[in-house]
Formats: C-alpha cells, sequence, structure tokens
C-alpha cells in the first residue's frame, strides 16, 4: 500500500534543515537510446526519496517559509488523452497533489513562471549545484528574473545552496520502510544466485546464467536489476567491470557473478564466486577459503561506532596474510600492508554505502576522519583476489578471480547480513551444485 506520509515526513525533515530558502529537485531526464527508443526510464532517486512519484518531466519545489509554513509543490505533465493513448497513464498536477499529499501541484509548464514568483524574497536557493549545465544556466537566469524586480520592492536569492548535502545524509541512514524494502530486494537476489549456481554447467554461455538470473529478478517482482549484471567465467573474472557476459564457460573454470536487482528503487548487490563444474580445485579451494576468511573478517568489523575503515582493515589483514602464503606476496604482513604489494591482487576497497543507488550518497569521511557506522546506515562488505598471469606468480594461480560481497545494514548493537542465505561456503556452494 502506497503511502504518501513517508515522502512527507521526509519533505518536512528536509525543510527543517533549510531553515529558510527554497529547494529545487527535478527529476531525472529521459535518456534516447537511438532512433524511436529510449532507455528504460530511471527516477532520480532523492526526487522520488522525497516526493513518491515516478514520472519523468517532473520537478519538486519546496519552501521553507519564515512564517513557517513550509509548502511542497509538485509540477508535473498535465493530463493528456492523446499521449495517453501512445505512453500510457500520467497523473496530472490535481491528481498527483491528492494521491501523493502535496500542499500544491501545477503544469511543468508553468515552472519557470511560479518559480520566478516563489524565489521572491527567499533568501536562500538550494538545488543539485552544479550537477547539470541546463539547471544551472536556467535557474540563474530565473533568478536573473527575479533581481530584475528590484524595484518592487523583491530581492533574489543571495545564497546558493548545493541541496545534495542535506539530502545525502538523509539518505545514508534508512528507516524501516526502507529496510524492510532492502530486504526483499536481497531475498530476491539471493534466490536468484542460488538459482544460477544450479543452472550453470560447462558449455554454457555467460549470457545465458545471466538469462536465468534476470528470469528469477522479474519473476519475483523486481523487473530491472541494479546494475550491470557481471557474469565472468575463468580469466574474465579478473576485469573488475567485465560486462561483456558473452564467453563460454569451461570445465576446471570459476564462474564471478556479481548482480542484484532492484526493487521498488532498492538496490541490492551480491556477488558469489564458484566452479563452473561444481567443485572447488586445489589452489581453488586455497584461495576461495582466503577471500572467504577476510570477508568474515570484515564482517565481524562492520559494527555501530567502529570506523568506515574497520571492515577494509580487517580484510587486508587476512589478505595480506594469504598472499604471503600464496607466495603471490613476500615479507610480513605489516610489510605487505605498508609498501601496499597486496595492491596488484587487491586493488578496489572492501565496500560502499548502498541504498537506492547501488553505490549509494553519503560521506564517507567527515572532516578528514572516516566517519563511523552507526545503525540505520547499509553497506556493502566485498573483499577479493583478482589473479593475473605473470612470471613472478605460481601458475597454478593464474587466472582466478574470486569476489565474495554481501549487504550489511548496521543496527544498534551489531549488524544483520541480507544476503548471508546466499551460498558461500566451499560446501553450502558444492551442495547446491551437485547433480542427480
Ligand atoms: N556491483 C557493483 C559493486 O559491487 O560495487
Ligand atoms: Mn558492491
Ligand atoms: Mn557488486
Amino acid at each position: 500500500m502506497f503511502d504518501p506520509d513517508i515522502y512527507a515526513r521526509r519533505r518536512v525533515r528536509l525543510l527543517a534543515q533549510m531553515q529558510h530558502g527554497i529547494a529545487i529537485i527535478p527529476n531525472a531526464l529521459e535518456q534516447q537510446r537511438n532512433a524511436d527508443t529510449d532507455h528504460p526510464y530511471r527516477f532520480d532517486s532523492s526526487f522520488h526519496y522525497l516526493s513518491g512519484f515516478s514520472e519523468p518531466e517532473s520537478v519538486l519545489v519546496l519552501v521553507a517559509t519564515k512564517d513557517n509554513k513550509p509548502q511542497s509543490i509538485l509540477f508535473c505533465r498535465e493530463k493528456d488523452m492523446e499521449r495517453e493513448i501512445w505512453d500510457g497513464f500520467r497523473y496530472g498536477p490535481d491528481a498527483a497533489q491528492e494521491k501523493f499529499g502535496f500542499d500544491a501541484a501545477f503544469s511543468i509548464a508553468q515552472l519557470d513562471e511560479k518559480l520566478i514568483e516563489l524565489m521572491g524574497n527567499q533568501p536562500a536557493l538550494f538545488y543539485p549545484l552544479g550537477a547539470s549545465a541546463a539547471w544551472d544556466q536556467r535557474l540563474l537566469k530565473l533568478r536573473c528574473a527575479v533581481q530584475e524586480k528590484a524595484r518592487s520592492g523583491i530581492k533574489a536569492p543571495d545564497e546558493l545552496r548545493d541541496v545534495r548535502t542535506l539530502i545525502n545524509e538523509m539518505r545514508l541512514f534508512k528507516d524501516l520502510h526502507e529496510i524492510n524494502i532492502l530486504r526483499r530486494a536481497a531475498a530476491i537476489s539471493t534466490a536468484a544466485h542460488k538459482r544460477a549456481m544450479q543452472f550453470t554447467r560447462p558449455g554454457q554461455l555467460e549470457y545465458q546464467v545471466e538469462a536465468e538470473l534476470l528470469h528469477e529478478f522479474c519473476r519475483n517482482g523486481a523487473r530491472d536489476p541494479a546494475y550491470t549484471s557481471i557474469v565472468a567465467g575463468g580469466a574474465n573474472a579478473c576485469v573488475l567491470h567485465y560486462i561483456a557476459n558473452n564467453a563460454e564457460l569451461h570445465d576446471g573454470d570459476l564462474l564471478l557473478i556479481d548482480a542484484g536487482c532492484e526493487l521498488e528503487g532498492y538496490a541490492s548487490d551480491i556477488t558469489r564466486t564458484y566452479p563452473v563444474n561444481g567443485r572447488f580445485m586445489g589452489a581453488q579451494r586455497d584461495v576461495y577459503q582466503i577471500v572467504l576468511a577476510s570477508q568474515a573478517a570484515a564482517i565481524a568489523a562492520a559494527m555501530p561506532g567502529a570506523s568506515w575503515e574497520a571492515p577494509h582493515n580487517a580484510a587486508l589483514s587476512i589478505l595480506a596474510q594469504g598472499f604471503i602464503d600464496l607466495k603471490l606476496c613476500h615479507g610480513t604482513v605489516d610489510g605487505v600492508l605498508e609498501s601496499e604489494s597486496y595492491k596488484k591482487y587487491y586493488m578496489h576497497r572492501t565496500g560502499h554505502w548502498m541504498g537506492m543507488d547501488v553505490h549509494d550518497v553519503g560521506d564517507y569521511k567527515i572532516g578528514d576522519q572516516w566517519r563511523s557506522l552507526q545503525a540505520g546506515m547499509v553497506l556493502t562488505v566485498e573483499p577479493g583476489c583478482y589473479i593475473r598471469p605473470a612470471d613472478d606468480v605460481p601458475p597454478a594461480l593464474w587466472n582466478i578471480g574470486i569476489r565474495i560481497e554481501d549487504d550489511v545494514v548496521i543496527t544498534g548493537i551489531g549488524n544483520e547480513v541480507l544476503t548471508g542465505a546466499a551460498p558461500k561456503t566451499v560446501n553450502e556452494i558444492e551442495e547446491v551444485m551437485r547433480h542427480e
């Protein structure tokens, strides 16, 4: 059931933080793919977070007035029976105002004229500063139009502020409504990874496994992936952003899958790595156990009060020791960490914020300090190891690429791993892949 109060409460919180001024939050544009075809439309996350509204060509305007009467106003497309025959339903301002609980709603065609009116005598103008050259230009031009009314005693805003500073900090802390959606998204992606494991056989193409993931997303109510799935067999797993997904899977190789669905505007982000033939072989098993242990250490370090760096550092210590044991790195753990020689095999960080965007908004540092983890934050924990062929690398390890990634919510007393049910230990994976 759609509950407009969830979004109204967020608008009130944002307005309270603005204190005074006007905020303009545009929705995303439609993007042409080619000829008469568009990319599937995806709303702007912050616009949706504050409105619950999804139609393109819409703008949210929030006015924090001095007399304590905050206003939220939607600008959206007019009803248009002719266009609706071709493109489908649109609310129109009246129905949108009623259903989504705005104080007022107008046609998007009236935006400029109304903004000149609304900006008058507002001390500050908040919008996503610099996010779009077109919006920068348009709003500065409208501000000029307000300035031209100076002789009638109307002042233009003289403070420009980036509204994202306030919204991003709100979005970093997920409320219960959001965590429930994230849990459901995680459950669908977990089922998809299981299905992929059961389907995988030597001789298949990577995108045939991808089809199984997408099928499971869709049939469970998640129409789109949160990002393009990475389905990378053998050496392709060492290409961090591999999305070609068109190679054949070979007996004896590993398959790395990084895939997650988007559900009701929220992402999930899981990576699992498993053998194409269902059985880990010698060196694969050794490297896998090291990455798995590093991930367990990182998850255990993702606690309220711990630094953002704690999970990364916990993973690094285990990986460094593992790389020494495998003869990939040399010397002591401290020496490997100090010289960063591990970066040849582990070149990314151990996670990122996750929410409406898979790489979600929110600062990682406050001043020059990594921020501390707190209840309601959601992050991924995703250590890995990618070994390309090289003279100084034992050949048995060549082309092994492994990443293990879960989605973690920080709670008041610890954490909740949303995606832990996706098979992860050697035994769990081999069990799920055992064919009759
Ligand atoms: N799937 C994107 C990431 O893992 O960061
Ligand atoms: Mn990730
Ligand atoms: Mn991922």
